[in-house]
């Protein structure tokens, strides 16, 4: 089955006069982040690991580049100070270090769980600030990898089952001050974490076969549930974790 990647033109949100931060926005999905609420109206904000945009080749066209180092600190505390409001943040960016060089398990979790509770808690003021209808959003970035066993990535999948955690924890910290919580949980999606699954013909095929919608997403389909997380459309929506596999973890 192709990939349906120009029926999410059709998808109409409207993010107009509404500031928004991805994380990791430089490529794969969070890229697709980036897009989708630009093309929506936002005024949107990326970051990335290189000190300066021209590091990357092919940003996205109308958005802010921005350095943060998931795991430094200063990088969080400087880049917090930088917004007086934001709207929505989604705390997309993470990996696994690699299919051959895998983080340690204790860089895994300040890379893909520490940051996201350390960046959350520094902008939870300028969150609170926000003039979005429905509440400010913030959507986090979980992971097959929270609901399976992850022999090959232990301290990835440890970080992943804490995102879904931390998404009720942070709901219930936020709400009383305007802010909804929530998280995606991706399902296999090509992008540059995962080209070497993905460019693998026979893994390609394995994990097609293993989901009932017959493929792998594109990262259009995981921003879509990302913006309407995000959008006045799911303003009663906290704290949930909307999977979005094709089906894959109901029939594993
Ligand atoms: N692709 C999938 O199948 C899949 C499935 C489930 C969950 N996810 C999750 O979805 C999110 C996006 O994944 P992706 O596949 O789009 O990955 P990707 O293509 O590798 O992009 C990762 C992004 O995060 C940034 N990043 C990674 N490590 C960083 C660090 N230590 N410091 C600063 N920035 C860092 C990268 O910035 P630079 O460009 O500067 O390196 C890049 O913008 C991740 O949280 C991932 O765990 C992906």
């Amino acid at each position: 089955m192709t990939q349906p990647a120009g029926r999410f033109a059709r998808v109409g949100f409207d993010f107009r006069d509404t500031r928004v931060l991805v994380t990791g926005g430089t490529r794969g999905i969070g890229r697709a982040i980036a897009q989708a609420f630009t093309a929506a109206g936002a005024e949107v904000l990326i970051t990335g690991s290189a000190a300066a945009a021209s590091a990357y080749e092919d940003l996205s066209a109308g958005v802010t580049y921005h350095q943060l180092r998931l795991t430094e600190r200063d990088d969080i505390a400087r880049l917090a100070a930088s917004f007086d409001r934001l709207d929505v943040l989604v705390n997309n960016a993470g990996g696994t270090g690699g299919a051959a060089t895998p983080y340690d398990f204790d860089t895994a979790l300040a890379v893909n769980l520490g940051s996201v509770y350390h960046l959350s808690s520094a902008l939870a003021d300028a969150l609170a600030g926000s003039r979005l209808e429905g509440g400010a959003a913030v959507v986090n970035t979980a992971s097959e990898m929270s609901l399976f066993a992850s022999p090959y990535f232990p301290g990835y999948g440890a970080a992943k089952a804490g995102i879904v955690q931390l998404t009720r924890t942070f709901c219930a910290l936020l709400a009383p001050r305007g802010v909804r919580v929530n998280a995606v949980l991706p399902g296999s999606v090509p992008t540059p974490m995962t080209s070497a699954f993905a460019d693998d013909p026979a893994v390609h095929a394995m994990v097609s076969a293993a989901t009932p919608l017959q493929r792998w997403g594109a990262p259009e389909e995981i921003a879509a549930a990302v913006l309407f997380l995000a959008s006045p459309a799911a303003s009663f929506i906290s704290g949930h974790t909307l999977v979005v596999d094709g089906g894959y973890s109901v029939s594993k």
